[in-house]
Protein backbone atom coordinates (compact mmCIF):
# COMPACT_ATOMS: atom_id res chain seq x y z
CA UNK A 1 0.00 0.00 0.00
CA UNK A 2 1.71 3.38 -1.19
CA UNK A 3 2.27 5.42 1.51
CA UNK A 4 1.12 9.49 1.25
CA UNK A 5 4.81 10.86 2.53
CA UNK A 6 6.87 12.39 -0.39
CA UNK A 7 10.44 12.50 0.17
CA UNK A 8 11.58 14.91 -2.44
CA UNK A 9 14.82 13.32 -4.28
CA UNK A 10 13.93 10.11 -2.26
CA UNK A 11 16.03 11.50 0.54
CA UNK A 12 16.48 8.89 3.65
CA UNK A 13 14.24 6.23 1.66
CA UNK A 14 15.91 3.11 2.00
CA UNK A 15 15.23 1.49 -1.47
CA UNK A 16 16.75 -1.92 -0.85
CA UNK A 17 19.61 -4.26 0.39
CA UNK A 18 23.25 -4.26 -0.43
CA UNK A 19 26.31 -5.89 -0.04
CA UNK A 20 28.87 -4.19 -1.67
CA UNK A 21 29.41 -1.02 0.07
CA UNK A 22 28.60 0.36 3.68
CA UNK A 23 28.44 4.62 4.15
CA UNK A 24 28.30 6.02 7.56
CA UNK A 25 27.70 9.16 7.93
CA UNK A 26 27.73 9.21 11.67
CA UNK A 27 31.73 8.45 11.60
CA UNK A 28 32.32 9.90 8.09
CA UNK A 29 32.98 5.67 7.31
CA UNK A 30 32.80 4.31 3.53
CA UNK A 31 33.28 0.19 3.81
CA UNK A 32 34.18 -1.66 0.15
CA UNK A 33 32.52 -4.96 0.85
CA UNK A 34 33.73 -4.45 4.48
CA UNK A 35 37.14 -2.54 4.48
CA UNK A 36 37.62 0.32 4.78
CA UNK A 37 38.54 2.64 1.69
CA UNK A 38 41.39 4.56 2.74
CA UNK A 39 43.19 1.39 3.42
CA UNK A 40 42.30 -0.04 0.63
CA UNK A 41 43.49 3.07 -1.24
CA UNK A 42 46.61 3.03 0.41
CA UNK A 43 47.16 -1.15 0.23
CA UNK A 44 45.65 -2.59 -3.13
CA UNK A 45 45.82 -1.65 -6.46
CA UNK A 46 42.51 -1.02 -8.78
CA UNK A 47 42.35 -4.14 -9.97
CA UNK A 48 42.09 -5.85 -6.82
CA UNK A 49 39.23 -3.88 -5.84
CA UNK A 50 37.57 -4.26 -8.89
CA UNK A 51 37.98 -7.68 -8.15
CA UNK A 52 36.63 -7.53 -4.14
CA UNK A 53 33.85 -4.81 -5.31
CA UNK A 54 32.29 -7.80 -8.38
CA UNK A 55 33.36 -11.30 -6.21
CA UNK A 56 32.87 -10.15 -2.37
CA UNK A 57 36.19 -10.90 -1.17
CA UNK A 58 40.09 -9.47 -2.30
CA UNK A 59 41.91 -11.45 -4.63
CA UNK A 60 43.70 -14.35 -4.26
CA UNK A 61 47.48 -13.96 -6.09
CA UNK A 62 46.08 -16.61 -8.64
CA UNK A 63 42.75 -14.89 -8.78
CA UNK A 64 43.90 -11.94 -9.45
CA UNK A 65 46.30 -13.26 -12.19
CA UNK A 66 43.74 -14.96 -14.22
CA UNK A 67 41.60 -11.27 -13.80
CA UNK A 68 44.68 -9.25 -15.06
CA UNK A 69 45.38 -11.52 -17.93
CA UNK A 70 41.60 -11.06 -19.01
CA UNK A 71 41.61 -7.48 -18.84
CA UNK A 72 44.71 -6.99 -20.34
CA UNK A 73 43.77 -8.98 -23.41
CA UNK A 74 40.85 -6.22 -23.56
CA UNK A 75 42.14 -3.24 -23.27
CA UNK A 76 42.07 -2.45 -27.43
CA UNK A 77 38.89 -0.43 -28.47
CA UNK A 78 36.99 -2.58 -31.67
CA UNK A 79 37.52 -0.74 -34.75
CA UNK A 80 34.25 -0.18 -35.39
CA UNK A 81 33.87 1.68 -32.13
CA UNK A 82 36.98 3.64 -32.98
CA UNK A 83 35.40 4.52 -36.30
CA UNK A 84 32.23 5.15 -34.06
CA UNK A 85 34.11 7.80 -31.83
CA UNK A 86 36.39 9.75 -33.94
CA UNK A 87 33.29 10.64 -35.69
CA UNK A 88 31.82 12.57 -33.20
CA UNK A 89 31.72 16.24 -33.12
CA UNK A 90 35.02 17.60 -31.48
CA UNK A 91 32.85 19.95 -29.50
CA UNK A 92 30.12 17.42 -27.67
CA UNK A 93 30.87 16.79 -24.30
CA UNK A 94 33.44 13.69 -23.42
CA UNK A 95 30.67 12.48 -21.40
CA UNK A 96 28.56 12.11 -25.00
CA UNK A 97 31.48 10.01 -26.32
CA UNK A 98 31.78 7.75 -23.16
CA UNK A 99 27.81 7.45 -23.07
CA UNK A 100 27.61 6.28 -26.43
CA UNK A 101 31.24 4.34 -26.42
CA UNK A 102 29.53 2.25 -24.21
CA UNK A 103 25.87 2.18 -26.11
CA UNK A 104 28.01 1.03 -29.35
CA UNK A 105 30.02 -1.75 -27.25
CA UNK A 106 26.68 -3.11 -26.42
CA UNK A 107 25.36 -3.50 -29.91
CA UNK A 108 28.49 -5.07 -30.84
CA UNK A 109 28.96 -7.22 -27.76
CA UNK A 110 28.50 -10.81 -28.22
CA UNK A 111 27.09 -11.61 -25.31
CA UNK A 112 24.54 -8.50 -25.12
CA UNK A 113 21.75 -10.25 -24.41
CA UNK A 114 23.48 -13.05 -22.15
CA UNK A 115 22.70 -12.04 -18.61
CA UNK A 116 24.10 -15.09 -16.68
CA UNK A 117 25.97 -14.33 -13.98
CA UNK A 118 28.95 -16.01 -15.86
CA UNK A 119 28.15 -13.17 -18.94
CA UNK A 120 27.40 -10.48 -17.07
CA UNK A 121 31.09 -10.62 -15.22
CA UNK A 122 32.64 -11.52 -18.35
CA UNK A 123 30.94 -7.97 -20.33
CA UNK A 124 31.79 -5.92 -16.74
CA UNK A 125 35.06 -7.01 -16.99
CA UNK A 126 35.85 -6.20 -20.84
CA UNK A 127 33.78 -2.52 -20.77
CA UNK A 128 36.59 -1.68 -17.65
CA UNK A 129 38.84 -2.79 -19.43
CA UNK A 130 38.38 -0.92 -22.40
CA UNK A 131 37.19 2.23 -21.27
CA UNK A 132 40.47 4.12 -20.23
CA UNK A 133 40.91 3.46 -24.03
CA UNK A 134 37.65 5.67 -24.76
CA UNK A 135 38.76 8.55 -22.54
CA UNK A 136 42.24 8.48 -23.68
CA UNK A 137 41.45 8.60 -27.30
CA UNK A 138 38.77 11.05 -27.35
CA UNK A 139 41.15 13.48 -24.94
CA UNK A 140 43.93 12.95 -27.58
CA UNK A 141 41.65 13.83 -30.82
CA UNK A 142 40.33 16.52 -29.16
CA UNK A 143 44.33 17.83 -28.65
CA UNK A 144 44.70 16.62 -32.22
CA UNK A 145 47.33 13.94 -31.13
CA UNK A 146 47.71 10.18 -32.44
CA UNK A 147 46.17 7.90 -30.64
CA UNK A 148 48.04 5.55 -28.34
CA UNK A 149 47.15 1.43 -28.39
CA UNK A 150 47.36 0.13 -25.02
CA UNK A 151 50.61 -1.64 -23.43
CA UNK A 152 50.01 -5.16 -22.07
CA UNK A 153 53.14 -4.89 -20.07
CA UNK A 154 51.98 -2.28 -17.57
CA UNK A 155 49.55 -2.06 -15.15
CA UNK A 156 45.73 -0.33 -15.43
CA UNK A 157 47.03 3.00 -14.01
CA UNK A 158 50.14 3.42 -15.34
CA UNK A 159 48.44 2.08 -18.50
CA UNK A 160 45.94 4.30 -19.04
CA UNK A 161 48.35 7.44 -18.15
CA UNK A 162 50.54 5.72 -20.98
CA UNK A 163 47.60 6.03 -23.62
CA UNK A 164 46.44 9.72 -23.01
CA UNK A 165 49.96 11.06 -22.10
CA UNK A 166 51.70 8.47 -24.65
CA UNK A 167 54.72 8.54 -22.65
CA UNK A 168 55.50 6.66 -19.32
CA UNK A 169 54.01 8.46 -16.33
CA UNK A 170 56.42 8.42 -13.15
CA UNK A 171 55.86 6.22 -10.51
CA UNK A 172 54.41 9.16 -8.24
CA UNK A 173 51.86 9.97 -10.37
CA UNK A 174 50.41 6.48 -11.08
CA UNK A 175 49.87 6.38 -7.39
CA UNK A 176 47.99 8.94 -7.43
CA UNK A 177 45.80 8.07 -10.38
CA UNK A 178 45.68 5.01 -8.76
CA UNK A 179 44.42 6.21 -5.61
CA UNK A 180 41.30 8.54 -7.37
CA UNK A 181 40.57 5.38 -9.03
CA UNK A 182 39.50 2.98 -5.62
CA UNK A 183 38.15 6.18 -4.15
CA UNK A 184 35.53 6.74 -6.79
CA UNK A 185 34.86 2.97 -7.33
CA UNK A 186 31.81 2.65 -5.57
CA UNK A 187 29.53 4.73 -3.38
CA UNK A 188 26.20 3.05 -2.34
CA UNK A 189 22.83 4.14 -3.77
CA UNK A 190 24.15 7.35 -5.47
CA UNK A 191 21.95 8.64 -8.56
CA UNK A 192 24.25 7.03 -11.28
CA UNK A 193 23.98 3.70 -9.48
CA UNK A 194 20.61 3.70 -8.56
CA UNK A 195 19.75 4.30 -12.42
CA UNK A 196 21.71 1.57 -13.40
CA UNK A 197 19.30 -0.68 -10.96
CA UNK A 198 16.42 0.58 -12.04
CA UNK A 199 17.77 -0.49 -15.86
CA UNK A 200 18.27 -3.79 -14.64
CA UNK A 201 15.40 -3.99 -12.84
CA UNK A 202 13.41 -4.11 -15.99
CA UNK A 203 15.48 -6.83 -16.99
CA UNK A 204 17.32 -4.98 -19.92
CA UNK A 205 21.04 -5.44 -20.48
CA UNK A 206 24.19 -4.16 -18.81
CA UNK A 207 25.54 -1.91 -21.50
CA UNK A 208 21.78 -0.09 -21.22
CA UNK A 209 22.50 0.56 -17.60
CA UNK A 210 25.96 1.31 -17.83
CA UNK A 211 24.86 4.16 -21.06
CA UNK A 212 21.61 5.39 -18.60
CA UNK A 213 24.17 5.72 -15.40
CA UNK A 214 26.97 7.73 -17.54
CA UNK A 215 24.33 9.98 -18.18
CA UNK A 216 23.38 10.58 -14.94
CA UNK A 217 26.92 10.70 -13.81
CA UNK A 218 27.05 13.41 -15.86
CA UNK A 219 24.91 16.36 -14.27
CA UNK A 220 27.27 18.44 -12.24
CA UNK A 221 24.98 17.68 -9.22
CA UNK A 222 26.57 14.27 -8.97
CA UNK A 223 29.84 13.34 -11.30
CA UNK A 224 30.06 16.57 -13.41
CA UNK A 225 31.44 18.24 -9.63
CA UNK A 226 34.97 17.69 -10.51
CA UNK A 227 34.82 19.60 -13.90
CA UNK A 228 33.06 22.13 -12.09
CA UNK A 229 35.75 22.47 -9.24
CA UNK A 230 38.68 22.89 -11.49
CA UNK A 231 36.75 25.68 -13.75
CA UNK A 232 35.72 27.41 -10.11
CA UNK A 233 39.42 27.33 -9.21
CA UNK A 234 40.33 28.89 -12.60
CA UNK A 235 37.79 31.70 -12.23
CA UNK A 236 38.96 32.64 -8.51
CA UNK A 237 42.55 32.71 -9.47
CA UNK A 238 44.57 32.83 -6.32
CA UNK A 239 43.98 32.61 -2.77
CA UNK A 240 43.95 35.99 -1.86
CA UNK A 241 40.57 36.07 -4.19
CA UNK A 242 38.99 33.30 -2.79
CA UNK A 243 37.30 34.96 0.39
CA UNK A 244 35.49 37.69 -1.76
CA UNK A 245 34.72 35.57 -4.43
CA UNK A 246 32.58 33.33 -2.31
CA UNK A 247 30.96 36.07 -0.80
CA UNK A 248 29.46 36.89 -3.91
CA UNK A 249 29.05 33.50 -5.19
CA UNK A 250 26.77 32.76 -1.57
CA UNK A 251 25.36 36.21 -2.43
CA UNK A 252 24.11 35.42 -5.75
CA UNK A 253 22.77 31.83 -4.36
CA UNK A 254 25.31 30.07 -6.42
CA UNK A 255 26.12 26.48 -5.63
CA UNK A 256 29.79 26.14 -4.69
CA UNK A 257 31.25 22.30 -6.86
CA UNK A 258 32.92 19.79 -4.47
CA UNK A 259 30.66 21.34 -1.63
CA UNK A 260 28.11 19.24 0.28
CA UNK A 261 26.60 15.64 0.24
CA UNK A 262 23.34 14.42 -0.03
CA UNK A 263 24.71 11.45 2.63
CA UNK A 264 27.34 12.83 4.45
CA UNK A 265 26.82 16.03 6.19
CA UNK A 266 29.84 16.06 8.50
CA UNK A 267 32.57 15.68 5.97
CA UNK A 268 32.96 12.86 2.85
CA UNK A 269 35.28 9.70 4.09
CA UNK A 270 37.04 9.95 0.82
CA UNK A 271 38.35 13.64 1.60
CA UNK A 272 41.40 12.88 4.09
CA UNK A 273 42.85 10.42 1.49
CA UNK A 274 42.25 12.53 -1.56
CA UNK A 275 43.74 15.68 -0.32
CA UNK A 276 46.66 13.25 0.94
CA UNK A 277 47.02 12.63 -2.73
CA UNK A 278 47.02 16.09 -3.99
CA UNK A 279 49.20 17.37 -0.86
CA UNK A 280 51.83 14.43 -2.86
CA UNK A 281 50.93 15.92 -6.51
CA UNK A 282 51.51 19.39 -5.53
CA UNK A 283 54.98 18.45 -4.30
CA UNK A 284 55.54 16.26 -6.79
CA UNK A 285 54.82 19.10 -9.36
CA UNK A 286 56.38 22.04 -7.57
CA UNK A 287 52.95 23.91 -7.50
CA UNK A 288 51.47 25.10 -4.33
CA UNK A 289 49.20 27.95 -5.30
CA UNK A 290 46.47 25.16 -5.57
CA UNK A 291 46.61 24.42 -1.53
CA UNK A 292 46.79 27.95 -0.80
CA UNK A 293 43.26 28.33 -3.06
CA UNK A 294 42.11 24.62 -1.28
CA UNK A 295 42.38 25.20 1.93
CA UNK A 296 41.33 29.12 2.28
CA UNK A 297 37.96 28.22 -0.20
CA UNK A 298 37.28 25.44 2.23
CA UNK A 299 37.53 26.91 5.20
CA UNK A 300 36.00 30.35 4.45
CA UNK A 301 33.00 27.68 3.19
CA UNK A 302 33.04 26.06 6.29
CA UNK A 303 33.06 29.01 8.34
CA UNK A 304 29.82 30.72 6.50
CA UNK A 305 27.77 27.54 5.96
CA UNK A 306 29.45 24.44 7.62
CA UNK A 307 29.44 22.53 4.39
CA UNK A 308 32.74 20.19 3.93
CA UNK A 309 34.28 19.38 0.59
CA UNK A 310 33.22 15.89 -1.15
CA UNK A 311 35.37 14.01 -3.11
CA UNK A 312 35.09 15.92 -6.35
CA UNK A 313 36.76 18.95 -4.68
CA UNK A 314 40.36 17.39 -4.58
CA UNK A 315 39.83 15.54 -7.30
CA UNK A 316 39.42 18.16 -9.38
CA UNK A 317 42.82 19.78 -9.10
CA UNK A 318 44.60 16.68 -8.92
CA UNK A 319 43.39 15.39 -11.66
CA UNK A 320 44.37 18.93 -13.64
CA UNK A 321 47.87 18.78 -12.34
CA UNK A 322 48.38 15.17 -13.88
CA UNK A 323 47.64 17.02 -17.25
CA UNK A 324 43.82 15.85 -18.12
CA UNK A 325 42.08 18.33 -19.72
CA UNK A 326 39.13 19.61 -17.27
CA UNK A 327 36.23 17.99 -19.45
CA UNK A 328 37.74 14.89 -19.49
CA UNK A 329 37.84 14.42 -15.65
CA UNK A 330 34.13 13.31 -15.08
CA UNK A 331 34.64 10.44 -18.12
CA UNK A 332 37.80 9.65 -15.04
CA UNK A 333 34.75 8.92 -12.62
CA UNK A 334 33.28 7.05 -15.42
CA UNK A 335 36.19 4.62 -16.01
CA UNK A 336 36.24 4.29 -12.08
CA UNK A 337 32.34 3.64 -11.05
CA UNK A 338 31.90 1.36 -13.82
CA UNK A 339 32.76 -1.46 -11.03
CA UNK A 340 30.52 0.12 -8.63
CA UNK A 341 27.96 -0.06 -11.41
CA UNK A 342 28.57 -3.60 -12.63
CA UNK A 343 28.56 -5.04 -9.20
CA UNK A 344 24.90 -3.21 -8.09
CA UNK A 345 23.77 -4.53 -11.44
CA UNK A 346 24.98 -7.98 -10.77
CA UNK A 347 23.57 -7.72 -7.18
CA UNK A 348 20.25 -6.09 -8.36
CA UNK A 349 19.69 -8.94 -10.91
CA UNK A 350 20.41 -11.56 -8.42
CA UNK A 351 17.44 -10.67 -6.63
CA UNK A 352 15.22 -8.25 -8.48
CA UNK A 353 11.78 -6.71 -8.12
CA UNK A 354 11.00 -3.97 -10.76
CA UNK A 355 11.77 -0.91 -9.24
CA UNK A 356 8.22 1.31 -9.95
CA UNK A 357 7.48 3.78 -7.59
CA UNK A 358 3.91 5.65 -7.59
CA UNK A 359 3.40 9.45 -7.07
CA UNK A 360 0.49 11.78 -5.27
CA UNK A 361 -0.86 13.41 -8.60
CA UNK A 362 -1.60 17.16 -8.18
CA UNK A 363 -2.74 17.61 -11.86
CA UNK A 364 -5.96 18.92 -13.02
CA UNK A 365 -8.73 17.50 -11.50
CA UNK A 366 -10.99 15.31 -14.17
CA UNK A 367 -12.63 17.21 -17.18
CA UNK A 368 -13.83 16.85 -20.46
CA UNK A 369 -12.60 16.77 -23.92
CA UNK A 370 -14.27 19.89 -25.33
N1 LIG B 1 26.99 25.38 -2.18
C1 LIG B 1 26.16 26.24 -1.56
N2 LIG B 1 25.15 25.83 -0.79
C2 LIG B 1 24.98 24.52 -0.63
C3 LIG B 1 25.81 23.59 -1.23
C4 LIG B 1 26.84 24.06 -2.04
N3 LIG B 1 27.67 23.22 -2.65
N4 LIG B 1 25.41 22.35 -0.90
C5 LIG B 1 24.35 22.50 -0.11
N5 LIG B 1 24.08 23.80 0.05
C6 LIG B 1 23.01 24.39 0.86
C7 LIG B 1 21.72 24.37 0.05
O1 LIG B 1 21.59 25.55 -0.71
C8 LIG B 1 20.70 24.25 1.14
O2 LIG B 1 20.54 25.52 1.72
P1 LIG B 1 19.08 26.02 2.16
O3 LIG B 1 18.63 25.04 3.19
O4 LIG B 1 19.33 27.40 2.66
O5 LIG B 1 18.25 25.98 0.91
C9 LIG B 1 21.37 23.35 2.16
O6 LIG B 1 22.76 23.54 1.97
C10 LIG B 1 21.02 21.89 1.99
O7 LIG B 1 21.40 21.50 0.68
P2 LIG B 1 20.57 20.59 -0.29
O8 LIG B 1 20.81 21.03 -1.71
O9 LIG B 1 19.15 20.48 0.16
O10 LIG B 1 21.26 19.22 -0.03
P3 LIG B 1 21.13 17.99 -0.97
O11 LIG B 1 21.36 16.82 -0.10
O12 LIG B 1 19.90 17.99 -1.79
O13 LIG B 1 22.32 18.26 -1.99
C11 LIG B 1 24.26 18.18 -3.26
C12 LIG B 1 23.49 17.58 -2.06
C13 LIG B 1 25.52 17.37 -3.47
C14 LIG B 1 23.38 18.10 -4.51
C15 LIG B 1 24.58 19.66 -2.96
O14 LIG B 1 25.34 19.74 -1.79
C16 LIG B 1 25.27 20.34 -4.12
O15 LIG B 1 24.60 20.80 -5.05
N6 LIG B 1 26.64 20.41 -4.12
C17 LIG B 1 27.38 20.96 -5.21
C18 LIG B 1 27.56 19.92 -6.31
C19 LIG B 1 28.56 18.85 -5.94
O16 LIG B 1 29.63 19.13 -5.43
N7 LIG B 1 28.21 17.59 -6.22
C20 LIG B 1 29.06 16.45 -5.97
C21 LIG B 1 28.44 15.53 -4.98
S1 LIG B 1 29.57 14.32 -4.29
C22 LIG B 1 30.22 13.41 -5.59
C23 LIG B 1 29.21 12.67 -6.36
O17 LIG B 1 28.41 11.92 -5.80
O18 LIG B 1 29.19 12.79 -7.58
Amino acid sequence: TPTSEIRKGLAGVVADHSAISKVNPETNSLLYRGYPVQDLAARASFEEVAYLLWHGDLPTSDQLEEQTKAERAARALPENVKAAILELPAGCHPMDVCRTAVSQLGAHDPQAEDSSPEAELAKALRLWAVMPAVVALDQRRRRGQEIVPPRDDLGYSANFLWMTFGEEAEPAVVKAFEASMVLYAEHSFNASTFTARVITSTLSDLHSAVTGAIGALKGPLHGGANEAVQETFEEIGTADKAVAWLDEALASKRKIMGFGHRVYKKGDSRVPTMRAVLGDLVEHYGETEVLDLYDTLEQAMGERKGIKPNLDYPAGPAYHLMGFDTNIFTPLFVASRITGWTAHIMEQRASNALIRPVCEYNGPDERQVP
